[in-house]
This record gives structure tokens, C-alpha cells and sequence, in this order.
């Protein structure tokens, strides 16, 4: 019999990944703000549920019992956390802290993805051991989501990861897809030189997921892409991949940009341990940039 897995946010850019990942292998049942799933239900179930209603969470969860709950759900627009901290910390803290109180009922394997905005970006990219210091409302609701379920009984793994990007059915546009969207207007536009991380391929943080759920691995693991640099490399690569003039990008600096949140500037995850422990092999990023072309090319 196939393992039951809660997925939270299945409508977000990595919930949807992890359901294409992991539907074969596990029995997937989603949860999501939205009426109605933004994927077809082909070998999985869809429920609209607020991981912040509490009573609704828990008349479910006590009908469905998962061996795994996997929390992609979050409050993810890093500016407008510095707005709308009192919704921040309701979905990104309480939301946890909900899913906390449901898995100890059946000590579920919880799966929750953190960021490398814990950190201030003084000295990335960092280790898992590193001392955190977030320097925005985001990456301090994010800290406290891990602090909250890494003192709990249950198996518990904290992914982190930085920069995610793919493509999905009616997604929030990311980093990868704003590129994309400039270069095809064949407008210039700019570019920051001073942000180090790892670009993420959704696809393989799915996978590294699968492989923790397959080793039923805790703690804490990075799980990110493994080149660091800055955005305006980045930008060029997607250029060069997907055949515009990376000249179309000029540079510029965060400072210029006017951000609510504050950035940290040097971030970026090491992923050795995941490497050696839990066997993750993420793509190349230009191979990763080829297979999205190949997927847009088929897919539009
Ligand atoms: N994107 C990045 O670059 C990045 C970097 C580092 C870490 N992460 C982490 O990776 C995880 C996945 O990110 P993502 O890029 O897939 O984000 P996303 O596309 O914004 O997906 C998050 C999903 O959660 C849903 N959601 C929000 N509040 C909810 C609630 N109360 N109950 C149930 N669902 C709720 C959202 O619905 P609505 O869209 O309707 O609000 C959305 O579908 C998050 O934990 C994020 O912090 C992301």
C-alpha cells in the first residue's frame, strides 16, 4: 500500500512539482487556498484548505492520518511581509505551528522548507550549522517556523532553500520567468550585481524531497542549485540559453531598487551534506535552463 502524503500550498510553484514528483510512488492528497486545484487531479486528490483554520485543519487530518505532511504552503512575497506582518507570521508561524499540533496526534514525518533569508548574507553561502540572523520580517517568521517544529517530538526534516525557479500552471511569476518576460519585450533592462545565491530548479528540490521521504531523513539540510552567483549572471545564462543578447541586461545595485525588505547580499546554501548524506545531485544550471526550454517548447 502506498504511503499517504499531505502536501500544504499544492498550488504554489513547488507544491505542483512535488505532486508531478511524487504521485507515482506515494498517495497524494493536496491542500491550498484556492476553490479548486490548479492542476488536474490524475492520481491525486485536491481539498481547499487554510492551514490557519485550525478547526477545518483538524476534522481533516483526523480523517486522513498521513505518514508525511510536506509544508510548501507559505506567505512567500518577501516586501509585503514587512506590510502584512500580522498575516506573515499568522500563515508562516501559526500556520506551522497548526501542522505541528496535527502531526503529533500520529508523529507524522513533517517536511518544512525554510530560506537562506535567515540569514543576514554577510558571509554566504552557508552551512547548515551556521548562527542565523535575519535581517527581514520574512526571514524571521521563516526562523521561528523552524524553531517551532525543530523542539517537537515528531520526525521533523527543515529544508532550506534560495531563488526557486520553473515554470507551473498559473504560478506567481519568479526570478527565471520575470527574465524570460523582459527578454522576450527585447526592451534593456537592469539587473543586480550584488546579490550572491543558488538558483533553484523546482524539479530538483522536488526531487532531493523525494529522496528524504525515501531515507526518511531528519534535521536540517540546504537543498538548493549548486552554482552561486549573482543575479545579473543568472540573467545572462537564461539569455544565452534561450537565445536573446545577454547584452539586452545592463547592471545595477540593490540599493538602487528600493526594496521594502531589506536583502541579505552574500547568501546562497552549501549543499554538501545533502550531496554525501542524502545522495541529492542537482542539475547544472545551463542544463537545467535547457530542460526548461525543452519544457516550454512543448508544453507553451
Ligand atoms: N520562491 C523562492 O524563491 C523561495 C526561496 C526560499 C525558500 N522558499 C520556500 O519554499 C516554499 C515554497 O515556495 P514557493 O515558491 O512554491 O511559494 P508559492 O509559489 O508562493 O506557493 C506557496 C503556496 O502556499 C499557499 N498558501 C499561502 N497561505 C496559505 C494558507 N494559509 N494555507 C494554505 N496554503 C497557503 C499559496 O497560495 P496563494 O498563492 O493563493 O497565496 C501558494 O499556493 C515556501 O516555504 C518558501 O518560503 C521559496
Amino acid at each position: 500500500m502506498k504511503r499517504k502524503v499531505l502536501i500544504t500550498g499544492v498550488n504554489g510553484l513547488l507544491g505542483q512539482a512535488l505532486v508531478q514528483t511524487l504521485k507515482e510512488q506515494y498517495q497524494i492528497t493536496g491542500i491550498g487556498l484556492e476553490e479548486s486545484p490548479f492542476l488536474p487531479t490524475d492520481g491525486w486528490e485536491y481539498h481547499p484548505i487554510d492551514i490557519t483554520q485550525t478547526r477545518e485543519l483538524k476534522t481533516f487530518y483526523k480523517e486522513l492520518c498521513p505518514d508525511f505532511i510536506i509544508n510548501a504552503a507559505s506567505f512567500t512575497n518577501v516586501d509585503q511581509c514587512e506590510v502584512q506582518k500580522e498575516l506573515c507570521w499568522r500563515v508562516n508561524v501559526k500556520g506551522v505551528e497548526n501542522l505541528a499540533m496535527m502531526a503529533r496526534r500520529n508523529q507524522a514525518h513533517v517536511v518544512h522548507y525554510s530560506t537562506d533569508y535567515i540569514f543576514d548574507g554577510k558571509n554566504g553561502p552557508y552551512s547548515e550549522d551556521e548562527r542565523p540572523n535575519p535581517i527581514n520580517y520574512y526571514g524571521k517568521s521563516k526562523l521561528a517556523s523552524e524553531n517551532t517544529l525543530l523542539k517537537e517530538n515528531f520526525p521533523v526534516t527543515i529544508v532550506r532553500t534560495c531563488v526557486l525557479y520553473g515554470i507551473g500552471v498559473r504560478v506567481k511569476t519568479n526570478f527565471f520567468l520575470w527574465v524570460l518576460e523582459k527578454l522576450q519585450q527585447q526592451a534593456p533592462f537592469q539587473v543586480v550585481t550584488d546579490q550572491y545565491n543558488n538558483p533553484t530548479l523546482v524539479e530538483d528540490l522536488a526531487m532531493g524531497t523525494q529522496l528524504i521521504l525515501e531515507q526518511q531523513m531528519t534535521g536540517i539540510f540546504n537543498l538548493a542549485g549548486p552554482e552561486v552567483l549573482n543575479r545579473l549572471e543568472f540573467a545572462r545564462l537564461i539569455a544565452r540559453v534561450f537565445g536573446y543578447s545577454p547584452d539586452l541586461i545592463g547592471e545595477t545595485r540593490t540599493e538602487t531598487l528600493n526594496q521594502l525588505a531589506p536583502r541579505p547580499v552574500y547568501g546562497g546554501l552549501k549543499i554538501d551534506l545533502a550531496r554525501v548524506s542524502l545522495g541529492y545531485a542537482p542539475r547544472p544550471l545551463n542544463e537545467a535552463l535547457e530542460y526548461l526550454k525543452r519544457k516550454i517548447q512543448q508544453h507553451g
